[in-house]
């Protein structure tokens, strides 16, 4: 089939390339028609500039980074009623963030409590014993983690004589700006007293 399309002389797309070939209407049509779409296609591409740049713009003031950890606008004030329950907002790195190695992607998780109106405590989600996914317990108003039944209180602190956990929730430093609630977000060696930055 292939073979006698080869053997079957110039077709429409070869008479176009060719030189010196008088172009019938329809060809004319057509080139006209495919010279829309390369200037489609350019126009295509000279907005794809802008719409990249725009997206890089926009996701840089979500995250900086300054002496240890990354600080990240997790939220807005408005977004946390005081004395509600708290929140968990996953923290996603930025590929321009160089340094972490690995294109966009959730490198944990953060509850945030609004304990005043202008205060707000938050805490790692992962557990402080090894890292299990801490959940919040509306009911006993409690952090709570499945894998080992670590309790802690809405402040942070372990509940419980033989707590699994070494130390209390991973507490984190909060920066509020005008509205907008910042977070210095950082890992923690599970399993030991001390809070020890990864
Ligand atoms: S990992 Fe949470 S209690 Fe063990």
């Amino acid at each position: 089939m292939r073979a006698e399309d080869d053997t079957a002389g110039p077709g429409p797309e070869r008479m176009e390339l060719g030189a010196g070939v008088a172009p019938t209407d329809d060809e004319t049509t057509r080139r006209q028609f495919l010279q829309k779409v390369a200037c489609l296609g350019l126009g295509g591409c000279a907005l794809l500039g802008p719409v990249v740049a725009g997206a890089v713009v926009v996701a840089h003031p979500l995250v900086e980074r300054r002496g240890s950890g990354l600080l990240v606008r997790l939220a807005g004030l408005d977004d946390l009623p005081v004395g509600g329950a708290p929140q968990l907002y996953q923290v996603l790195a930025e590929p321009s963030e160089a340094w972490l190695k690995f294109s966009r992607r959730a490198i944990g998780s953060v509850f945030l409590m609004r304990t005043g109106e202008r205060e707000v405590s938050a805490f790692n989600s992962a557990c402080p014993h090894v890292s299990g996914p801490i959940t919040w317990r509306e009911e006993t108003r409690d952090f709570f983690c499945p894998l080992h039944e670590s309790r802690f209180a809405a402040d942070g602190a372990r509940l419980g004589a033989a707590s699994p956990s070494p130390r209390d929730l991973d507490a984190l430093d909060v920066e509020l700006r005008g509205a907008e609630v910042w977070v210095r977000f950082q890992n923690f060696t599970p399993n030991m007293a001390q809070k020890k930055p990864v």
